[in-house]
């Protein structure tokens, strides 16, 4: 049997190639810290919110670009600043990065501590941490931050400390220097310094599952504890175990070398 010719397909196009993309409406209140997110659809089920001087009942409906948002009569500005909390995270806490499964979480000890002005905001942890890794983790409540920070193409670094087992010296982190094979690729060079016997730091520009773990046990080197000490020039420092920081708008654009929602687009 003959199969007809296939019918050469239009290139898919996105409707909003071009152009910036509307947020749905639950999202933009939750963005501008109005109020997190589930709250925000039922207040817009409730008749709470206003578009452009109408009511709208459905969260999921858009927003267009510079429209004009209501809560309770009052405008909402959906130029939310970018938010970034320095965390000390304690060991045995999850490092979950949805919000919504908090028992165990990480969030469970941030959320209640945050003071008013930040409590409506959704927020983001900033990769994620094993459950037995101290140290610093971020939040933020903007999604493009995140994308940024955790992708290797930022070249980020993330320094950590392990506590080892067996005795470490220049010779046996070697590898790790030179950019090793992992069973999931190769690494890149890290940069490694050998504190003491016992203590290693390694700063690595990627974020693979355990990958501190799986390079220092491939060496010999199994970890008995790890910490991050920083994310770009952000320092963990003083900040007390289960404690926050709010970070300064110089901080992320520096620090995290981050230009901000608009400038960040792919
Ligand atoms: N590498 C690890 O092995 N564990 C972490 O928690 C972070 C980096």
């Amino acid at each position: 049997m003959s199969r007809k010719p296939e019918k050469p397909k239009p290139p898919r196009v996105s409707r909003w190639e071009g152009r910036e993309k509307p947020d749905w409406l639950s999202r933009a209140l939750a963005r501008a810290g109005a109020l997190p997110q589930a709250e925000a659809e039922a207040a817009i089920q409730a008749g709470r919110v206003t578009v452009n001087g109408r009511v709208v009942r459905m969260h999921l409906a858009p927003v267009p670009p510079g429209a004009v948002l209501r809560l309770d009569g009052k405008p909402v500005s959906t130029e939310a600043p970018t938010h970034v909390l320095a965390f000390h995270k304690p060991a045995g806490v999850l490092s979950s990065t949805v919000r919504q499964h908090r028992v165990g979480t990480v969030f469970e000890l941030l959320l209640p501590q945050l003071p008013d002005e930040l409590t409506g905001f959704t927020w983001h942890a900033v990769g994620r941490l094993d459950v037995d890794t101290t140290g610093l983790l971020l939040f933020t409540n903007d999604d493009k931050l995140v994308a940024h920070a955790t992708s290797p193409d930022s070249h980020l670094p993330k320094r950590y400390v392990a506590t080892v087992f067996g005795v470490a010296d220049d010779a046996k982190v070697e590898p790790l220097r030179q950019g090793m094979a992992l069973d999931d690729g190769p690494a890149r060079p890290a940069e490694v310094r050998v504190r003491d016997a016992r203590t290693v730091e390694v700063s690595i520009t990627e974020g693979r599952h355990h990958q501190v773990k799986r390079m220092l046990g491939a060496v010999g080197l199994p970890t008995q504890a790890l910490r991050r000490e920083a994310v770009g020039s952000i320092e963990l420092q003083d900040i007390p175990e289960g404690g926050f920081r709010l970070l300064t708008e110089a901080e992320v654009r520096e620090g995290l070398r981050y230009a901000g929602r608009e400038r960040s687009e792919p």
